[in-house]
């Protein structure tokens, strides 16, 4: 039995209604798909079902969705603690729940139990091995990463992660059902820790952890130094096809001279160790690198996800 393929896939379960579940499930709802949306009890569902309506809303005031559709999006997502009911008729289920390897394989091992033998399984975890949470499966070729970016209904990009068993046709069809449903898929060859968007996210603060730490400049500056540089150049040509259109002996140049100079720590990261163990968590405890007190965390978060609604827009009038 092999996995399903796109046009095949009518019917969504979704389990986790937190911060990257709910977002998931509004995604495909959305587009048209039912969706059932599984969690461990009815207040987590209510709490998921509160960030949808919540998000709704936010489209809404910003012309992503227009008034009516809200009542047929809602209507298509069908809250649930209960495996049986969740999973029966799904095609393509996605895994939003904690990012602990056991509960994961556990949840898998329960899902496969309930749903057909043909539907993908799909997993958003942050980092951990498909390898290792389809190990256990009965059908491991039907399972693979779908790897969406916080906050899921804002960002376009999902990494899509084979396992070392995953079929080519599980990874073909959760490509092109993330694409369909308005994401920006993008597929792995193999899988490697932290996929690829957190490989280069760490590489980059390790760098800049230690430009603060070193006090070559304060965090302000470091921040800036990449908005109005290689941020805003990034968004519009990978950092890749920069280097190219730079001229490589140039970078080759650079790398001479730079690489023995740029941090190589390993393990954890010092500079974060020594601001996490005095507790300063960033803007959850007030204080991180920045101080957060009073209202300027909600306003940043504000105005960042103001100009992802705007950049969303765009994006949707392209499609
Ligand atoms: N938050 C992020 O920035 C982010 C980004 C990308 C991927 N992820 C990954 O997404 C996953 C979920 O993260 P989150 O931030 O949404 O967490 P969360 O704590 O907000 O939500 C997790 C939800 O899963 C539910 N849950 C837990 N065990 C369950 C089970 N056995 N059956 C059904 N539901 C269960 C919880 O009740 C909760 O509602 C993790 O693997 C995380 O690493 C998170």
């Amino acid at each position: 039995m092999s996995a399903l393929k796109m046009k095949e896939i009518k019917v969504i379960a979704n389990i986790g209604a937190g911060t990257m579940g709910h977002a998931t499930a509004l995604q495909f709802a959305m587009n048209g798909y039912p969706v059932n949306l599984l969690d461990m009890n009815q207040a987590a569902l209510n709490h998921g079902m509160d960030l949808i309506e919540h998000d709704l809303a936010t489209f809404e005031e910003n012309g992503l969705i227009k008034g009516n559709q809200k009542a047929d999006i809602l209507a298509r997502i069908v809250p649930t603690t209960d495996y049986s009911d969740a999973l029966a008729d799904a095609d393509f289920v996605i895994e939003s729940v904690v990012e602990k390897l056991a509960v994961k394989k556990t949840v898998w091992q329960k899902v496969e139990h309930y749903v057909s033998e043909d539907a993908i399984m799909a997993t958003n975890t942050s980092g951990l091995s498909p390898t290792t949470i389809q190990a256990d499966l009965k059908r491991p070729e039907n399972l693979v990463v779908t790897h969406f970016w916080n906050p899921a209904q804002l960002m376009p990009l999902v990494e899509v992660v084979p396992g070392e068993q995953t079929s080519e046709v599980t990874v073909k069809t959760a490509t092109a059902l993330m694409n369909h449903i308005g994401k920006h898929a993008v597929a792995l060859k193999k899988e490697s820790l932290g996929f690829v968007g957190n490989r280069i996210q760490m590489a980059v603060l390790r760098e800049a952890f230690k430009i603060v730490d070193d006090g070559i400049a304060s965090p302000e500056a470091v921040d800036d130094i990449i908005k109005y540089s290689l941020g805003r150049r990034w968004s519009l040509v990978g950092p890749i096809a920069s280097a190219d259109l730079g001229g490589l002996d140039v970078f080759e140049n650079i790398s001479s001279y730079l690489y023995d100079d740029l941090a190589n720590n390993t393990g954890t990261d010092p500079v974060l160790k020594k601001l996490v163990d005095a507790g300063n968590l960033g803007l959850k405890s007030g204080q991180g690198f920045y101080n957060w007190e009073g209202d300027m965390g909600k306003e940043a978060i504000a105005n960042r996800d103001q100009a992802l609604l705007q950049l969303l827009a765009e994006d949707q009038k392209k499609r």
